[in-house]
């Protein structure tokens, strides 16, 4: 492993007095460990809203938010429209792939048109990375990105983070090691900025074909063999072989990257305790075994559940919630 660089984001980001967003979440890339803990908390009271029986708060009564994807998505897509649900929004999905935009229309078009009808919020997934960024300078409605490319999906990593800080206690000081396909993972730039800020050690690992070349210059340290990063890590966040992106014969097959990479519980037995994160889909068999994503060490399902929360603190904070009234906001009181 190359050792990370003393400084970094984690050292000066605990400055903000004021913990408020900005009008958008385009990533976490700049944002101070205050932000980002002020999500992190803001999503503690909104977990509950989950577990009633009539699963609504009306947080967000009025507002209209579109859900745009460019990308297939399961989780990501479906947790916004729950965690819009749940706070009340009036939400409305638009698959690119049924939209106008196949018939020439672009993006910064599209979004006019759907702000003509008074939208207040937009939710977007694009394979292109920069493209919220791109949206959310050009439009008056905020903008949260639900993943961009290879940039970043930052709400995947406040999951992250909060499903570590629950079973892990906190992030600063932790050694958090990120495995497998960094190349093209926008989950591994976002987990990188958020635990750094929050105080992490981060690695990477994976084959060199698929890690970034100077990933180090963002600050974590780089391990070339999966047992070494299994040694020093408390949680692993596997990443997916991001197959529909592999064209060129980044691995020499599924099989022999599962056999030098994947996770599984042999591995895992010869150290101790370790927290396994997937952020999904997965690949059984080849990046993680079965026997780990189901096993005592697996928090994916938390993962999941978590999504909703901490999508349910952002819609709050970029509607211009004060992270102190989330618990009064649930039942109708200022935000
Ligand atoms: N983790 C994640 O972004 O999954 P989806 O692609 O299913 O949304």
């Amino acid at each position: 492993m190359t050792a990370a660089p003393e400084t970094g984001p984690a050292r000066d980001a605990d400055s903000a007095a004021t913990p408020r967003l900005g009008k958008d979440l385009t990533g976490l890339e700049g944002l101070s460990a205050a932000q980002i803990t002020s999500i992190l908390d803001t999503a503690e009271p909104f977990k509950e809203v989950s577990r009633r029986r009539i699963k609504k708060v009306p947080v967000l009564r009025g507002q209209t938010i579109v859900n745009l994807f460019f990308e297939p998505s399961t989780r990501t897509r479906i947790s916004f429209e729950f965690a819009e649900k749940r706070l009340s929004a009036d939400t409305v999905h638009m698959a690119a792939s049924a939209s106008s935009l196949t018939k020439g229309e672009n993006l910064v078009d599209t979004a006019r048109n759907l702000e003509a009808m008074q939208i207040d919020m937009v939710v977007m997934r694009h394979p292109v990375s920069g493209a919220a960024r791109f949206l959310a300078e050009r439009i008056p409605s905020k903008v949260i990105n639900a993943g961009d490319g290879r940039h970043e999906h930052p709400t995947q990593a406040l999951l992250d983070l909060l499903t570590i800080r629950d079973h892990l206690g906190g992030i600063a000081g932790l050694r958090v090691c990120i495995v497998g396909d960094v190349l093209h993972s926008r989950v591994a730039r976002s987990n990188i900025h958020g635990l750094l800020a929050l105080g992490a050690e981060v690695a990477v690992c994976g084959p060199p074909t698929l890690l970034p070349i100077g990933i180090s210059e963002m600050g974590v340290g780089v391990f070339t063999r999966v047992e070494e990063a299994l040694e020093w890590a408390d949680a692993l966040n596997v990443l997916r072989l991001q197959l529909e992106r592999m064209k060129h014969g980044y691995v020499p097959s599924l099989r022999e990257y599962n056999r030098i990479w994947g996770i599984s519980a042999a591995r895992l037995a010869r150290v101790p305790s370790r927290l396994i994160l997937h952020p999904g889909p997965m690949n059984r068999g080849v990046e993680i075994d079965s026997d780990v994503a189901d096993g005592p060490h697996s928090v994916i399902l938390d993962q999941v559940t978590n999504g909703v929360a901490v999508r349910m603190a952002v819609l709050y904070l970029l509607s211009g919630g004060r992270p102190d009234l989330a618990e009064a906001a649930k039942g109708g009181g200022a935000k």
